[in-house]
């Protein structure tokens, strides 16, 4: 069974983590990928593995995509999409299909392209997916050709202050490192649950239980960031879904 410390080549690790800074969500397309990320992406999508939650790579009709969010916008120009889904009957399948997605946006954020998870804005009917009967599609990434490319807008983002516990500015590097890597990840409605502490050598992320899909996406920024070597456990103990990283 792969585990999260064990997902990424060195190779990846540093391809993806590099990403990191660069993604963020693009609603804006200008069309399909090309054939070869065509091929690149289905790859990435079915590359990385952990129990219960797989993407599915798959193209789509544009008209997906429905209205506004938030004025978020519509998502235009979008011909492909993996889905991200889980086993219902794993308690961390939601988890790992979290960081299963992130490696993907942040796979094809190095090849040039644009993604955005969608949860909320899209027509689920209008997807034929092969679903097994333990799965739930949790939310598809949007992903092509960005119709603009360049800088970043400004990231909405809370401060280190409220997104941790106890004073980061006494935190080894690479942990408060870890922690802007989780501070920029996506979060639907850019709610940014996570609660993050440092305990002993424990780099802990704790959510809010509806938000077990956060929790692997911020774990997928955290473990491309971290550098020592560490144990990542998922959530017993305690109250909310968290996962910590025991740094040795
Ligand atoms: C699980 C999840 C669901 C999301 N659902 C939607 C959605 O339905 N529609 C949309 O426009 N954006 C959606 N987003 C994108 C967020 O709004 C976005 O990540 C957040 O505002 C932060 O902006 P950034 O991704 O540019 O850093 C979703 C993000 C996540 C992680």
């Amino acid at each position: 069974m792969t585990r999260l410390e064990a997902l990424f080549s060195p190779a990846q690790r540093e391809r993806l983590c590099a990403a990191i800074p660069r993604r963020q969500s693009c609603r804006a397309f200008a069309g399909t990928p090309s054939q070869g990320d065509w091929a690149a992406l289905g790859y990435a999508a079915g590359r990385y593995e952990l129990p219960g939650a797989r993407l599915i790579f798959a193209a789509v009709p544009e008209g997906l995509f429905s209205g506004t969010l938030l004025g978020m916008g519509r998502i235009t120009g979008c011909g492909a999409i993996a889905a991200v889904a889980a086993s219902i009957a794993l308690l961390e399948g939601r988890v790992h299909a979290g960081i299963l997605g992130e490696a993907f946006c942040l796979e094809a954020t190095a090849m040039g392209l644009g993604t955005c998870w969608v949860s909320g804005s899209y027509r689920k009917k209008q997807l034929a997916l092969p679903l097994k009967p333990d799965e739930a599609l949790l939310a598809v990434i949007a992903v092509g050709v960005p119709e603009r490319k360049g800088a970043a807008e400004t990231r909405r983002r809370k401060s280190l202050d409220r997104l941790c516990k106890g004073d980061t500015g006494l935190w080894p590097e690479e942990v408060r490192q870890a922690a802007q890597a989780v501070q920029i990840a996506p979060s639907a409605m850019n709610l940014q649950p996570w609660i993050m502490s440092l305990e002993k050598n424990r780099f802990v992320i704790d959510v809010p239980d509806r938000s077990r899909l956060e929790l692997g996406i911020a774990l997928c920024h955290a473990e491309l960031a971290l550098t020592s070597p560490h144990t990542w456990r998922l959530g017993d103990g305690r109250r909310e879904p968290s996962a910590w990283a025991a740094l040795r």
